[in-house]
């Protein structure tokens, strides 16, 4: 027996529970959300804190995170344009909002394909690779990750307490690198591991952990070198399982992603879960704790260029 709980009926400090990952270093979870939504980080510098990803929770953040988390000046930082980590931005329309050109961009797409997830007006910030952002005391070093879940992905690395926060360009649940085709079309197993050896030598020992929006954080910053080696092992001819997508997806009552409450297939509303699930070149690697879902035909940049 599974029944919805009305979260909204809830004191606003009961919609969410919050988790000290480090000093002044929070995640947030939305009280019950679908196990597959992003959770919010907020970072506290001396003088600013930062929403990192403001997510598409129904709830308000920004409320809970004044009301509970800090009474320092906010600002959002979003790690890529995705619906599901920028919708929220609205509810901080009156501050400083950091984003890479390309995430403006696409939010701007999204307000027409997609109108929840892009509601309000504002004006965000834009940072390149390179940038840094000062809270007072603590700063985040923007730095460019060159698209491959997506083309607006942009990776922040902690000065103080070495956390890493990667988006969905790294994550422990599973890196979605082969749903969809980037902008230069050359997104592939190849690309996103010259990417992550790219990273390890840009970061240079600095980060500790790694801290994602989904499926758990922080990590260890040792699941980097073995996410390498899970894109080697597919670059040597380790096939992925082909049943590469989440069993519960779409079972929790909770669920946004897929009301009402489904155990049918034919239900499921989200379609690209329904493709993730059954697509024919689909495949799902998992390795010391990593777990990549790429296109088996999306190995090396000889696959993909020309197409
Ligand atoms: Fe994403």
């Amino acid at each position: 027996m599974s029944a919805k709980i009305d979260v909204f009926s809830l004191p606003i400090e009961k919609q969410f529970m919050r988790r000290l990952i480090k000093p002044d270093t929070w995640i947030l979870n939305g009280f019950v959300e679908d196990c597959a939504a992003p959770h919010p980080h907020v970072v506290i510098g001396d003088d600013k804190a930062a929403v990192i990803d403001t997510t598409d929770l129904f709830y308000n953040v920004r409320e809970y995170v004044e009301k509970i988390v800090t009474d320092k000046p906010l600002v959002t930082i979003s790690t890529h344009s995705h619906g599901d980590h920028t919708a929220n931005n609205y509810q901080f329309a009156d501050c400083p909002q950091y984003m890479s050109e390309v995430c403006w961009e696409e939010i701007q797409q999204t307000r027409i394909s997609r109108p929840d997830w892009a509601k309000g007006d504002y004006t965000p910030v834009i940072i390149k690779d390179g940038d840094i952002i000062d809270l007072g005391g603590r700063t985040l070093e923007c730095i460019q990750f060159c698209g491959c879940h997506s083309d607006s992905s942009m990776v922040y690395l902690d000065s103080k307490y070495g956390c890493l926060f990667t988006g969905d360009e790294f994550e422990g649940g599973q890196v979605l690198i082969g749903t969809s085709v980037n902008r230069n079309n050359n997104n592939c197993i190849e690309l996103y591991r010259d990417n992550l050896v790219a990273l390890k030598k840009r970061v240079d020992g600095r980060a500790t952990c790694i801290c994602p929006p989904h499926n758990g954080s922080p990590l260890d910053i040792l699941l980097l070198d073995y996410m390498i080696e899970n894109c080697e092992r597919i670059m040597a001819g380790h096939e992925g399982m082909k049943e590469i997508g989440s069993m519960s997806f779409g079972l929790n009552p909770q669920s946004y992603h897929n009301p009402p409450y489904t155990t049918n297939d034919e239900d499921i509303v989200d379609h690209s879960a329904r493709l993730a699930r059954y697509g024919e070149d689909g495949r799902r690697s998992e390795w010391m704790g990593t777990s990549i879902v790429y296109n088996a035909k999306r190995i090396f940049y000889k696959d993909v260029e020309g197409k």
